[in-house]
């Protein structure tokens, strides 16, 4: 019973205020009564989490008619639910919350000054009505959506040039539903790009943090455009065999802070991209200052951290520490090609620990993939100044399988105090170079002559720089909040 007055919304009570002066002592005088009789529950009623800015007005789903029977599409209330919010922009801004349940929904756009909060129950369910996701024009540096020429369905949760926005929660569940997407896909039945989880646009101060992502039909988190990212204790999974389920892919991003997530998916756990051949390279924006903590993952087909494939428009300052792999293809894998144009440069990676491995590294000069034939052959790629060290591994089939592309190698490619340790049936050959050049010092099994190891009398310790990024100085805060249930 004391739930109830809960309940109310810091909005409504307002509203009811500005409506309805006569009543105010009525009301707080019920409300006051309630603190005495229930103390206890109300504390109860209350819970914390941390962002990079709280609330000053909070509402339910429920509020806006959502109902969490898992067959009901709230995709209107949802949308309903922010357009109303929005006006709190200027306000101290608006969380809303998604009380237990299973909440239906197409795509709906987010906006600024935002929280969109998922209680530990929530389950927000991806709806398998394909009309439910909008068709959205091909990014510009994409020039064409990744699984058919043309559009693309508009993401679940998606916003577009925003500021301050918060996607978060009790470790609440996104289900992507993905089964459908995936079998049309293998099918060849799509003529539009499936939808991502999470996509932000042209935003800047974004915060996705404490959430479940299952089963998306396509790549899980999608920033692109935007600067100033925070993604922390994620935990993604999807079938270890399902298309193109990435984990985090930070696209033309700058400032991104990607820490304890947890990813078990069939593709790339985190993928670096700027854009796609010509597109890319026209629109040049590259993902720069990102940072990768403690990321635990594990992908049998695919890579830990994939630098590309698509990268024209540059990836450079990447700073990648306390890395788990268990059961992964490779562990950091550099995708190009001629066409690609763009860069890959100062990349810093240190403290990976790997267990069954194919690949420890991996470096593809000839990825190929590209959105048409009016890419452009001489368009090639800039890879320098590569940094690995402190790396354990076992149980690897190949140490290492470095090809950069004739006529332009991938230079200045430094690998110190590695242990890899060879599966019961390793590769007879345990380092391929070619078009790669760099050094390397205590790394078992030795190195090839073009990364040669500089001898015990000149330990070298390859770079990680020390300076923090801006995105290290970013604050989060306190909030609390009311927990509403329906
Ligand atoms: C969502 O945002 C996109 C891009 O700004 C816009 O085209 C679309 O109409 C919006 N959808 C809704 C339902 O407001
Ligand atoms: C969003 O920002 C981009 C880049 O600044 C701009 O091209 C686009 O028109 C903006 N979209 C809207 C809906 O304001
Ligand atoms: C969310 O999950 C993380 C990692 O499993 C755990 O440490 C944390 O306590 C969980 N938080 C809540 C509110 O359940
Ligand atoms: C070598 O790497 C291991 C982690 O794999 C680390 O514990 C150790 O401190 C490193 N040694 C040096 C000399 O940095």
């Amino acid at each position: 019973m004391h739930v109830k007055a809960s309940s109310l919304t810091i909005f409504k009570v307002r509203k009811m205020v500005g409506m309805l002066c006569g009543m105010i002592i009525v009301l707080v005088g019920i409300m006051n009564t309630r603190e005495v009789e229930g103390r206890k529950s109300r504390i109860s009623n209350y819970g914390e989490y941390s962002a990079i800015n709280c609330r000053a007005h909070t509402a339910s789903i429920t509020d806006f008619g959502g109902v969490g029977d898992g067959t009901t599409s709230n995709t209107k209330p949802f949308q309903t639910a922010v357009d109303h919010l929005s006006q709190y922009g200027s306000d101290g801004g608006a969380m809303l919350l998604v009380p237990p349940g299973k909440w239906l929904t197409g795509s709906f756009n987010l906006t600024s000054h935002f929280t969109l909060f998922l209680h530990k129950d929530a389950v927000l369910l991806a709806s398998q009505d394909m009309n439910e996701f909008p068709l959205i024009p091909p990014l510009p540096s994409y020039g064409r959506g990744r699984d058919a020429p043309g559009g693309r369905y508009a993401s679940l949760i998606t916003g577009s040039n925003l500021t301050d926005v918060i996607i978060t929660g009790e470790n609440g569940t996104i289900d992507g539903q993905g089964e459908m997407w995936w079998q049309k896909f293998h099918h060849g039945q799509l003529k539009h790009t499936r939808p991502y989880l999470i996509e932000l646009m042209y935003s800047d101060s974004i915060q996705i943090s404490h959430l479940t992502l299952i089963n998306s039909p396509s790549w899980n988190i999608h920033p692109i455009y935007s600067s100033n990212i925070l993604i922390q204790g994620i935990t993604i999974s999807a079938p270890v065999n399902s298309p193109n389920t990435d984990g985090i892919n930070p696209d033309s991003c700058t400032n991104t802070r990607i820490e304890d997530c947890y990813i078990v998916s069939g593709d790339d756990c985190v993928a670096v991209k700027s854009g796609w051949d010509e597109y890319g390279i026209s629109y040049g924006m590259p993902t720069k200052q990102l940072v990768i903590r403690r990321l635990t993952c594990i992908s049998p087909t695919s890579a830990v951290i994939a630098l590309g494939s698509e990268m024209s428009g540059g990836i450079q300052d990447v700073r990648a520490e306390d890395i788990t792999a268990i059961n992964s293809e490779s562990g950091v894998r550099i995708k190009t090609g001629a066409g690609r144009g763009g860069y890959v440069k100062d990349i810093y990676v240190k403290g990976f620990t790997m267990h069954t491995m194919k690949w420890a590294f991996w470096m593809t000069g000839n990825y190929g993939s590209h959105p048409d034939d009016k890419y452009d052959p001489n368009a090639l790629p800039t890879i320098k100044n590569i940094n690995y060290r402190d790396m354990v591994a076992d149980d690897v089939k190949m140490a290492a399988r470095l090809e950069g592309i004739s006529g332009d190698p991938f230079t200045e490619i430094c690998i110190s105090n590695v242990t890899i340790s060879l599966a019961a049936k390793p590769k007879k050959i345990q380092w391929t170079c070619t078009d790669v050049a760099g050094i390397s010092s205590g790394v078992t099994p030795k190195p090839c002559d073009a990364i040669a190891d500089q001898g015990p009398y000149n330990n070298i310790e390859c770079e990680f720089p020390t300076d923090p990024l801006p995105i290290d100085d970013i604050q989060v805060q306190t909030c609390s909040y009311q927990r509403m249930y329906p």
